[in-house]
């Protein structure tokens, strides 16, 4: 105890942070001689596993894992064997894909009320979102000329659609938010000019689980002659239930008027394995803009319909079992389980802990801010309880985005008392630095956000590297 910052021990601390296995399992630096036992292997990746998912299976994580069934997991798995390693552009070897992809396709469009299936499966929401983004940027260009193209985005929508931006020279025009933290509508109708590709609105937003007012942005896109997309990432496979079950759902879907495409990812509230989404489109015009053929080519024709070459079969598959097998009623249990547990989490924050403000009225998730305590010192707190929040920044907030094993019985009144007891540290500790605030202090200095980027950059460079010796 009591080492200066920056010890040796420090270091040593946060390399088992990042390196956890470094003591305990052999380190790779090159391809073994001989290969490893796949027995041993087994039992290495059993046992890390194993220990990574407690947290998780206990119910003490905001969002991520979304169905948190080991038996589901495990069938998804077995589906996943049997087309793991087939790769789904050679339909001519594998057409079992064209079912598979074609059917996500429908049931999602039908769920969506999208008039007719047109849309793709890719790897994911940021996947999804810069496709989309691709396909407006080539649409404008093709049909209005425009060169240097904008979109417009809530300052809320998710991150990937600026790294999209970033990647294809698309500037981004940030619309601030209404008191009620969803877009500004007028604001959003005044940041738009004749360069401008789309708009775009979320349902629900990843800081705040809000859905912007989709109605008024569709009619703004149709009045302007643009494109909106929905982002339903995250929200679009649990809103649909949630409607059903008499939930209070704005309108959001195809059945806005002006909403020309939508994302929705399967690997979320779809519960199906990693590495899946849905994007959708009303027009089959606008999709063709992201299909890519080439006939010059020495390899010989060639057609894929997003940025990736090869992807395996068996996630394709695995998503299609996923839906198929939930089934409407597994996913209106799983919806009303998820609903309930964020009221129940709303209610109790709302009638023992006067010291947080619920950011509007989200569904599925609770996110709160304060003007009485430091919510990082909160966030400390849980941590030390064992609970895994989401940290969000202007405003300093947190979130529990609810999720299948946040609703095991017993659950939720663990967290609020637990957030109970974390906000009394907060009042306790007021004044002193948050851990989990640590790193949004940067933004205050001069040069911060530089600062902050290159720091974080340090952080990838250390994510890609085997674990160092000693
Ligand atoms: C609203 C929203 N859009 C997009 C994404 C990006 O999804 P992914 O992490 O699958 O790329 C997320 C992720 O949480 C999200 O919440």
């Amino acid at each position: 105890m009591g080492e200066d910052a920056g010890s040796p021990n420090d270091l040593e601390r946060m390399l088992d942070d990042l390196f956890p296995y470094r003591r305990i399992t052999e380190t790779y630096r090159r391809v073994p001689d001989h290969g490893a036992s796949r027995e041993e292997i087994l039992t290495e990746i059993a046992t890390m596993a194993k220990a990574e998912d407690a947290t998780g299976d206990a119910g003490r994580v905001s969002g991520s894992l979304y169905s948190g069934d080991h038996q589901h997991y495990h069938f998804l798995a077995q589906v996943f064997e049997h087309f793991a390693h087939a790769n789904v552009l050679q339909r001519d070897m594998y057409p079992s894909a064209t079912k598979f992809e074609g059917e996500i396709i429908a049931m999602a469009a039908d769920l969506f009320r999208d008039p007719q299936p047109i849309g793709v499966v890719t790897s994911g929401g940021s996947d999804s979102l810069v496709h989309a983004l691709y396909a407006y940027r080539e649409d404008a260009r093709e049909r209005r000329g425009v060169r240097i193209p904008n979109v417009v985005l809530p300052v809320t929508a998710h991150v990937a659609l600026r790294k999209g931006a970033h990647w294809m020279g698309i500037e981004v025009k940030d619309a601030p938010l209404t008191d009620a933290f969803v877009v500004d509508v007028e604001a959003m109708a005044d940041l738009m000019d004749d360069d401008t590709i789309a708009i775009v609105g979320s349902a629900g937003d990843y800081a705040h689980g809000l859905i912007d007012p989709i109605d008024r942005l569709g009619a703004l896109a149709q009045e302007r002659g643009v494109g909106l997309h929905v982002d339903g990432c995250l929200g679009g496979f649990l809103l649909p239930w949630a409607e059903e079950l008499g939930y209070d759902v704005p309108a959001w879907d195809f059945r806005v008027p002006g909403v020309t495409s939508i994302s929705a990812d399967t690997h979320k509230y779809g519960y199906a394995l990693k590495g899946t989404s849905v994007l959708l489109y009303r027009d089959a015009a606008l999709r063709s803009r992201q299909w890519f053929a080439s006939t010059d080519w020495p390899g010989g024709l060639y057609l894929s319909p997003g940025l990736a070459g090869s992807r395996s079969g068996g996630l394709i598959a695995s998503t299609w079992a996923a839906m198929v097998t939930m089934g409407r009623e597994g996913y209106l249990a799983k919806a009303q389980a998820i609903l309930s547990t964020n009221d129940a989490i709303k209610a109790g924050i709302r009638a023992h802990i006067p010291e947080l403000e619920i950011i509007g009225d989200p569904l599925f998730m609770t996110s709160f801010q304060s003007s009485e305590v430091d919510v990082y010192l909160v966030n400390d707190a849980l941590k030390e309880r064992g609970w895994r929040m989401n940290s969000l920044q202007l405003p300093p907030a947190l979130h529990f985005c609810i999720t299948g094993p946040n609703t095991q019985p017993g659950v939720a009144d663990d967290f609020l008392a637990d957030l109970r007891a974390a906000v009394d540290y907060a009042i306790a500790h007021r004044g002193e630095p948050a851990k989990s605030g640590a790193m949004y202090g940067f933004g205050a200095m001069p040069d911060g956000n530089q600062t902050l980027r290159s720091v974080m950059g340090g952080v990838l460079d250390a994510m890609h590297v085997a674990a160092p010796e000693g």
